[in-house]
């Protein structure tokens, strides 16, 4: 196996994007990662996305991205795992250069939401959950993620003044954050105010509905010394992958992400390093209980603890371990298909020191978080500066 680093990050706005396509979101921003990266070449190429055929009737991505990258021939690779799609496609590349397979290879992450009514999207989104239990019942994921919430505050005490602080901290790290698609300030009395969507959630504990993409150039070490990139390349340490049963109701534990506790074990192991090592970690907070709930399978806290962290500060940037210093899927937005490659490309920024009003002091080792569904499938990449 070969050591693998990242040379190349390209990401622009995210939103609501009338005037771009799927294709337009997707090109731009593999574009923007190969002007980074200072390659002459790509070899190949693996695109994440979650749901382009419902989302806007176009499935059949690798020859779309290759052709409209105007690389005719180019290998491309789509991979789907529900919102996990963007850091499959990562290690599906990582793993293609340290095999061997190829030397220079994009991993790009997309998906185009808006084009469907508030409805539609909620189905196309349902659809990575168990249809013939979940989703033929009528369950949303808003509605599954209130669950998992009402048990952990059950369980645990977490309170809803806890679960706001994620919002809080989360949308005060996306003012900070340029291709955000929600920069503004907001208060615990703000989110505790807002709309309830599925008790005890309200919209300001939701990730939106956002169209965007992102992208990363992926060489083997060895010729990312002989590149000039736009920032020091950054070191791809371990990954750990695992899944879990899609439907919630056949879990041990309502307030437990297995595949997130296995897939950081995996990740763990294979970097040499335990959660005490890291400085810093984008979480998959799709919902504010999903990132107290991560930080928890992930071992930065112990069953029930996640919350008085929050509390503490101690998840924010100048505090012990920021989490989602980018400002997470909550105000950074979550194109499902694309959040893995741009928690991964946070972290990188993070470790080349170029993460402007945002930057993490000191960070040298970072972790991203990505998961699928209700936490039905996982990828947890680490990487190291
Ligand atoms: N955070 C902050 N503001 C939000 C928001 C969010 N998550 N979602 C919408 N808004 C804002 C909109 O900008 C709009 O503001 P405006 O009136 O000033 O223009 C307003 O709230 C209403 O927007 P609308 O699009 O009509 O909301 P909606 O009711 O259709 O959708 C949710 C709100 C929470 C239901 C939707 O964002 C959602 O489904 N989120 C979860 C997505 C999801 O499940 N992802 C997969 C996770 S596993």
């Amino acid at each position: 196996m070969r050591d693998v680093s990242i040379v190349g990050v390209g990401i622009g706005h995210w939103g609501e994007l009338w005037n771009d396509s799927l294709r337009d979101l997707a090109v731009a921003a593999s574009l923007k990662a190969i002007a980074d990266a200072g390659v002459d070449r790509v070899d190949s190429a693996v695109i994440g996305c979650m749901s382009s055929g419902i989302f806007t009737g176009q499935e059949h991505l690798a020859s779309v991205l290759g052709d409209y990258l105007g690389r005719g021939p180019l290998p491309v690779t789509r991979v789907e795992s529900a919102c996990a799609s963007g850091a499959l496609a990562f290690k599906a590349g990582y793993a293609e250069v340290a095999a061997g397979i190829s030397d220079v290879v994009l991993v790009c992450g997309a998906e185009k939401m808006n084009d469907l009514d508030g409805s539609e999207s909620t189905y196309a989104l349902g659809t990575a959950a168990d249809q013939e239990y979940e989703g033929y019942n009528g369950a949303t994921f808003p509605g599954l993620y209130a669950m998992m919430a009402l048990r952990h505050m059950h369980e645990f005490g977490t309170t809803r003044r806890q679960l706001s602080l994620v919002a809080v901290k989360n949308h005060a790290n996306g003012l900070q954050n340029p291709n955000a698609q929600f920069q503004m300030a907001i208060t615990p009395e703000d989110v505790e105010k807002s709309a309830k969507v599925a008790d005890p959630l309200r919209l300001l504990d939701c990730s939106p509905v956002t169209d965007g993409a992102a992208a990363l150039i992926l060489v083997p070490t060895e010729l990312a010394k002989k590149l000039a990139p736009g920032g020091a390349p950054v070191a791809v340490r371990g990954i750990g992958h695992a899944t879990d049963t899609i439907a919630l109701h056949s879990r041990a534990s309502l307030t437990r992400l297995r595949a997130v506790e296995v897939s950081a074990e995996r990740a763990y192991q294979s970097a040499g390093v335990k959660p005490a090592d890291i400085h810093l970690a984008e979480v998959h907070d799709c919902f504010t209980i999903a990132e107290l709930m991560a930080m928890e399978a992930l071992g930065f806290a112990a069953p029930g603890q996640s919350g008085p962290m929050v509390e503490r500060g101690e998840t924010a940037i100048g505090g012990r371990i920021p989490i989602n210093p980018s400002g997470g899927l909550k105000s950074k937005g979550h194109p499902v298909g694309a959040t893995g490659v741009a928690q991964i490309l946070e972290i990188v920024e993070q470790l080349r020191g170029q993460a402007g009003g945002r930057q993490v002091k000191g960070a040298k080792l970072g972790l991203a978080q990505n998961m699928g569904g209700t936490g039905g499938s996982s990828i947890v990449t680490i990487l190291g500066a």
